[in-house]
């Protein structure tokens, strides 16, 4: 084995979008034949340092990458627009086993390209909506807001924010810092009417609803009966959301996760407990209680007494939504659950969260965010996540950040989750003031 080490010199203020350089880097360079594991770390007392140690296979291997996929990447990734230098060591092995790979990082990521497999039709969808609108004609001669396109055409200011963001990990439109969308090259060349070249009628004629059933209806040639088109199943629903918690992202969450001094952690839409299960493990001195609605409680139970913890972890029915909450804590965590509501609903909830707090305590939101560098895996799924549920919120972290302010928190820490299956951000805020009740 052989290791790469880089002390990236980044530049002052450009921490996070190194970040997200760095995490593109990651998902593409885990790809590349040799690559073994890697780990991004940091000291404490250089806060504009970012140390990457890569490993491989061998030398070789190393060389491979360098001449075939290295500035590839680089040019992906514009890591180089975010530090003022790099220092570059080659480590050869000196003790053999030494150093072991990072596996359940790439596990993570890996488990993440699978289920974006499994979202592919959203794509589709996105394609096929923006193309009956008309957006690229309407895109055409001058940039526009999402309020501008909702003027003209109706519809819902946010759900065309919604479709925009879902095109630009197309990359077919791009926007700037006063939220004015435009079009891409390869839309002005390929989308737009006028061009001899619109690949508008094929779209149009392959995303046909029709033709999506008769993909699935493939099914009955191979001898399983027709589809089920019916609601989802809240067992199979919770039981998916376990097994991305197993697939590597509990351990994430839990490196990322600060508990100290924390005893009761609330967890809120909790599901049959994986995080609960997960941070209670790894932190002796926490109990845990989940919140979730009805249906979840048996499943909850039979999770958590699995796991030997029953003592330890309670699950309690309530609609977060509608009422204050029926415990206090001193940690309140919400994972992959506000992105499915509205922004004023998401104000009214952490509002309510904040007096549930006890002094002291934090609030922790774990979610898929919006990402609007250049595209990855998870800002891929994020993007089209507004497709899937257009009432609900399609936030980057700074907007949440703004949201969770305004339900009176002070934002602590913000932190981007890389890799990861579906939880891309990680953010901690405290109560501005902490009241008994309002
Ligand atoms: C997307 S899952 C997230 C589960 C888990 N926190 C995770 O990160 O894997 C959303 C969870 O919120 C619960 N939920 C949905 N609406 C709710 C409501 N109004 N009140 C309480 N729980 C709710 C669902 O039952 C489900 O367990």
């Amino acid at each position: 084995m052989i290791c790469k080490r880089i002390k990236v010199h980044v530049r002052p203020g450009h921490l996070d979008q190194y970040l997200v350089a760095q995490r593109i880097w990651n998902e593409h360079t885990a790809r590349c034949p040799g690559y073994v594991g890697e780990f991004v770390g940091q000291s404490p007392n250089e806060p504009d340092v970012v140390d990457v140690h890569l490993y491989w296979q061998s030398r070789a291997d190393l060389e491979r990458f360098m001449a075939v996929d290295h500035d590839r990447i680089a040019a992906l990734s514009k890591a180089e627009d975010h530090y003022e230098r790099i220092e570059v060591t080659i480590l050869n092995a000196i003790l053999p086993g030494a150093v072991s790979a990072d596996r359940d990082e790439s596990t993570a990521a890996r488990a993440g390209r699978l289920q974006q497999v499994s979202e592919a039709f959203r794509e589709s969808a996105a394609l096929r909506v923006a193309v009956r609108a008309g957006v690229f004609d309407l895109l055409d001669q001058s940039s526009k807001t999402p309020a501008d396109l909702a003027k003209q055409c109706g519809g819902e200011v946010n759900a065309w924010r919604h479709l925009l963001r879902a095109l630009r990990v197309l990359e077919l439109v791009e926007s700037d810092e006063n939220d004015l969308w435009r079009n891409t090259a390869n839309a002005t060349q390929f989308l737009v009417t006028r061009s001899p070249m619109c690949q508008r009628d094929m779209i149009l004629h392959n995303t046909q609803p029709s033709y999506i059933t008769r993909a699935f209806g493939f099914a009955e040639h191979i001898g399983l009966a027709a589809d089920d088109a019916g609601s989802t199943d809240h067992a199979l629903f919770l039981s998916a959301m376990s097994a991305t918690a197993a697939a590597g992202q509990a351990d994430i969450l839990m490196s990322a996760i600060d508990l100290v001094g924390v005893s009761t952690l609330i967890d809120v839409g909790g599901a049959t407990g994986p995080y609960s299960i997960a941070l209670c493990r790894a932190n002796p001195q926490l109990n845990a209680v989940i919140l979730d609605q009805p249906a979840t409680i048996p499943l909850a139970d039979k999770a958590i007494a699995e796991a030997g913890l029953s003592n330890r972890i309670r699950i309690v029915e309530y609609d977060y939504r509608s009422s204050p909450f029926p415990e206090r804590g001193d940690a309140i965590l919400f994972s992959n659950v506000l992105r499915g509501e509205t922004a004023d609903e998401i104000q009214r909830i952490l509002a309510r969260a904040r007096t549930a707090l006890n002094e002291g305590g934090k609030l922790i939101v774990t979610d898929l965010f919006v990402e609007t560098g250049s595209p990855t895996a998870s800002a891929w799924r994020a993007a089209m996540f507004g497709i899937h549920l257009p009432p609900g919120t399609n936030y980057t972290m700074d907007e949440m950040c703004e949201v969770i302010e305004k339900a009176g928190f002070n934002v602590t820490r913000k932190i981007t989750l890389s890799p990861c299956v579906v939880m891309n951000g990680l953010i901690e805020a405290t109560p501005i003031k902490t009241w008994a009740s309002t």
